[in-house]
């Protein structure tokens, strides 16, 4: 499997339903007016085109995120932080049983340019794959302009603290964030600071609550705090995780609002391990060597709680960390 590195994405002309089709190492990819069709020298595989840019759209916005983000049962990324792996049917053991898996790696800037380039043109006028399905026009039909404001959005990373001088501000009706239809119910007043003479500058606060009432966008991890390698990234969700995130770490969920079921599976084989109904206040940690997808009935809360530790996937890798951060 040798690393490729070029840069240049390969791009057909317009075809019949007006989208381009896309070539990146041996994987093609094409889409009409319903579905997305993947090809490898092994095998072909077909997704709905909005499941497939609603996960397209994560995996280049969280720049190939942490450890694996399966697109479903067969498709999928990698993440080596430098390079990607792009797979099919690498983490489904009938695949892997009669020998139809396909790998290949890349340098990350040389398959961001092509998902990008496939994000750009199959997301059509009205279609905004961060949103609710409540919320955005649909994915399909023939080519139809495109969403360049959508897929482009900036991702909320703050440096220490939303509402820090100099770092994210909080979002308001004033920041174009108005609350969402879900949340009318979520008190909007700010905290009220009493520092000690001399502290005054020092001391922030924000109302979460009301920040995440706010979002415009689902299943979407923005960082709002940073401690050293402890990352608060709390995102609202609603339908269904876009993605099967494989772990390469540990990850915390804190439920803060209403409902989500999780349903959990063996990260490599994606044999079924648990099905997790979390409710308000409800906290999970979701071992290393899982992968899990969400189901949120309305619109929810939920704090992820990531350890950004460059290490812990080499060392989860060499069985030098428990792949349960507790046991009881
Ligand atoms: C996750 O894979 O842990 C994840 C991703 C996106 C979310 C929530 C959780 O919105
Ligand atoms: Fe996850």
């Amino acid at each position: 499997m040798a690393t490729q590195t070029l840069s240049e994405v390969r791009a057909s002309q317009p075809g019949d339903h007006g989208y381009r089709s896309f070539s990146l190492g041996e994987f093609a990819f094409s889409r009409d007016e319903y579905f997305v069709y993947v090809k490898w020298p092994t095998g072909t595989h077909v997704m709905s085109a909005d499941t497939f840019l609603k996960a397209l759209q994560r995996d280049v916005a969280w720049n190939f995120f942490y450890g694996i983000v399966n697109f479903d049962a067969v498709i999928g990324t990698v993440n080596h932080y430098g390079t990607v792996d792009l797979f099919a049917g690498r983490y489904n053991d009938a695949y892997r049983k009669a020998e139809l898996d396909h790998v290949e790696n890349y340098a990350t800037p040389q398959i961001r340019a092509t998902f990008e380039a496939i994000l750009a043109d199959w997301t059509n006028d009205g279609f905004d794959p961060f949103a609710s399905p409540a919320e955005t026009g649909n994915a399909f039909g023939a080519k139809n302009g495109s969403n360049t404001p959508a897929i482009t959005r900036r991702r909320v990373v703050a440096k220490r603290m939303v509402g820090v001088p100099g770092d994210e501000v909080p979002r308001s009706d004033a920041t174009g964030h108005p609350v969402n239809r879900h949340f009318l119910d979520v008190p909007q007043d700010e905290p009220e600071i009493h520092a000690e003479p001399g502290f005054e500058g020092e001391v922030c606060a924000f109302n979460l609550f009301s920040y995440l009432s706010r979002s415009d966008v689902t299943w979407n991890p923005s960082v709002v705090s940073v401690c050293k390698d402890s990352l608060f990234c709390p995102t609202t969700e609603e339908y269904i995780l876009p993605v099967i995130h494989g772990n390469d770490r540990v990850e915390w969920f804190v439920q803060l609002s209403d409902e989500i079921f999780w349903s959990v599976e063996d990260r490599d084989s994606g044999a079924v391990r648990a099905k997790v109904v979390m409710k308000a206040g409800d906290v999970a940690a979701m071992p290393a060597d899982i992968r899990h997808q969400g189901y949120s009935p309305k619109r929810s809360m939920l704090l992820v709680w990531e350890n950004a530790d460059g290490e812990l996937p080499v060392l989860l890798a060499a069985g030098k960390l428990p792949n349960n951060p507790v046991d009881f």
